[in-house]
């Protein structure tokens, strides 16, 4: 019989929404990050980094809220309080004034984070049988490889 995700074993279940949980925080942080650099970059590349940082900060919005619903799917809690993220995620804020090679680097190793954190929850996903958060996190983490890439890009 085909298993949804409310079927799986509790302990499954709420292992699988924390590691989510840990996505949607990097995601948010990383979101006002990107909001942030959109506002604030300034130089002569600044039409084209004003666009890319708010094509990445709309799809993360997207993406938090495709998590987070996920978490709900599982059965468990959305975590959903700034607080809360900043202190679990292991992408910062960038403090202060920053240049626009400092915003590359910076949202650079953002992707690079946030494409192993759902990496990981989608291991764990998939040690659990939980195919479809598997594929989520799969696709967003190939979504953070690829703006990695195109960060990166800018600093040869
Ligand atoms: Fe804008």
């Amino acid at each position: 019989m085909t298993q949804t995700a409310i079927d799986l074993p509790t302990n499954a279940r709420l292992a699988i929404a924390d590691a989510l949980n840990q996505c949607v925080a990097e995601t948010a942080v990383t979101t006002m990050l990107a909001q942030n650099f959109h506002w604030n970059v300034t130089g002569m590349a600044f039409g084209p980094l004003h666009d890319l940082f708010q094509k990445i900060y709309e799809d993360h919005f997207v993406a938090q809220d495709d998590l987070a619903e996920r978490v709900k799917m599982l059965g468990a809690h959305a975590e959903g309080t700034l607080g809360s993220m900043l202190k679990r995620s292991k992408v910062a804020e960038f403090e202060g004034k920053a240049s626009a090679e400092q915003m590359i680097l910076a949202l650079k190793e953002a992707q690079e984070t946030l494409a192993a954190t759902l990496a990981e929850a989608g291991a764990l996903a998939a040690e659990q049988g939980d195919t479809l958060t598997e594929d989520l996190c799969i696709a967003r983490g190939q979504t953070h490889e690829k703006f990695a890439w195109f960060l990166r890009a800018h600093l040869a």
